[in-house]
This record gives structure tokens, C-alpha cells and sequence, in this order.
């Protein structure tokens, strides 16, 4: 069976760093599922048929700090990252349905050698096999600073509270909904990446795959 990290947790808890960096160190391919709930936002938006098979058409190109989101050539990185999408596609992950048509999709990623998988459900539902889990948490003064840096980067506007405010709506949607709600599964290891370095939750990580592979 091809191997598999899964990482969870809150918006801003830094699991898209962390699986990048990751990524990269163990040379696995990567899945930001996160991404796949955006583009079915972004096609819904459009109003696109059949939005399953069209989400496959989206490329995400990443390194450790940077990424371009293409569709048919056109670059829609701000946009899918923006306020818009990030709400609606909050909002429409509550929806069963949207849920299994993107399952198939998110579970394709899982190709040799070996699989970095970031969410909410990727421990409990997509990948309950995987070789290790980790819940990524962080404190919410330090998710909502780093979610103002992201969109400052992004070249857009901030106001501090009302990210918070946003933050915490969010984060009550993603862990009250009756589907695959977002929540630390027994055998997921806690880390609190508050006050450390990206390099040394790698590197803890790896620890943890190389004990076990
Ligand atoms: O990780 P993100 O902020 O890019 O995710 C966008 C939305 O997608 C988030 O509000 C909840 C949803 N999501 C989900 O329901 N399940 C996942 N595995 C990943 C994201």
C-alpha cells in the first residue's frame, strides 16, 4: 500500500506549510484537500456543469512559499484564495453530496511513493489507513496573524476583527457539521505549532514516518 501523512486541523494551524515542506523532504506527492473544496466553490460560482470532472482540469503549481492555481490557462490563485471562495466553500462542505462527489477526487492523489494528505477528514475518513496522523493546531492569535499575512501577501485589505470573526464562524462550521466534522481521531498525534520553527515539525514528523516505514 502507498504510504500516507495525514495532517488536520483549523484554518491558519499551518498544515499547508508543514505538508509542503513535508512534500518536498520525502519527495510524496501532496494533496491540499482544502484546494479541491475551493474549486468546487470557484466552478459553482460559474455556474459549470458538472463540476466533479472539472476540478480535475484545475492545476496547482506549489513550492514551499509560493503557488499559481490555473484554470484553462487562467491564473485564478487570488480568487480562490480570496474572501468569496473561502466562504462559500466553507459553507458548501456542509454539504453531503458535495462531500462524496469530491471523495473520489481526493483519493486519486494516492500514488507511489507515498502521499502528504492536509484537511479536516483526511485521518478520519479519507485515509483511516495512513501511517501517520498528526492534528496541527495553533492558538486563534496566532491563526488569525497568519491568515492577515497570507491575504496582505495576496495584495488584499485586512481588518484584523473581523478576520477573527470569520476565523471563529469557520472553525464552528468545520467542527459542529453533522459530516465528517473536524476533530482529533484517537490515534492522530497533537502538535501545537504555535511557537515552533516549520523546520522542526518536519523534522519531527519524518521522525514519526521513519519509525514506522
Ligand atoms: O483548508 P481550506 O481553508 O483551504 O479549506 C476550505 C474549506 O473547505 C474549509 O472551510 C472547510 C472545507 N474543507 C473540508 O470540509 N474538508 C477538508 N478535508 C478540507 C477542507
Amino acid at each position: 500500500m502507498v504510504p500516507i501523512v495525514t495532517i488536520d486541523g483549523p484554518s491558519g494551524s499551518g498544515k499547508g506549510t508543514i505538508s509542503k515542506s513535508l512534500a518536498i523532504e520525502l519527495g510524496w506527492n501532496y494533496l491540499d484537500s482544502g484546494l479541491i473544496y475551493r474549486c468546487y466553490a470557484y466552478l459553482h460560482l460559474k455556474k459549470i456543469n458538472n463540476i466533479p470532472e472539472e476540478v480535475g482540469k484545475i492545476n496547482h503549481n506549489y513550492k514551499l512559499d509560493s503557488e499559481t492555481i490555473t484554470y484553462l490557462d487562467e491564473d485564478i490563485t487570488d480568487q480562490i484564495r480570496g474572501p468569496e471562495i473561502t466562504k462559500l466553500s466553507s459553507e458548501l462542505s456542509q454539504i453531503e453530496e458535495v462531500r462524496s462527489q469530491l471523495t473520489m477526487i481526493q483519493k486519486t492523489y494516492r500514488k507511489a511513493p507515498g502521499l502528504v494528505a492536509e484537511g479536516r477528514d483526511m485521518s478520519s475518513k479519507l485515509f483511516p489507513d495512513s501511517l501517520v496522523k498528526i492534528f496541527l493546531t495553533a492558538n486563534l492569535e496566532e491563526r488569525v496573524s497568519r491568515r492577515a499575512n497570507q491575504l496582505r501577501n495576496a495584495g488584499q485589505k485586512v481588518n484584523i476583527s473581523e478576520l477573527k470573526n470569520e476565523i471563529e464562524l469557520r472553525d464552528e462550521r468545520d467542527t459542529k457539521r453533522s459530516h465528517s466534522p473536524l476533530k482529533q481521531t484517537q490515534d492522530s498525534v497533537l502538535i501545537d505549532s504555535s511557537s515552533r520553527t516549520v523546520r522542526e515539525i518536519t523534522n519531527l514528523i519524518i521522525k514519526l514516518v521513519n519509525e514506522k516505514y
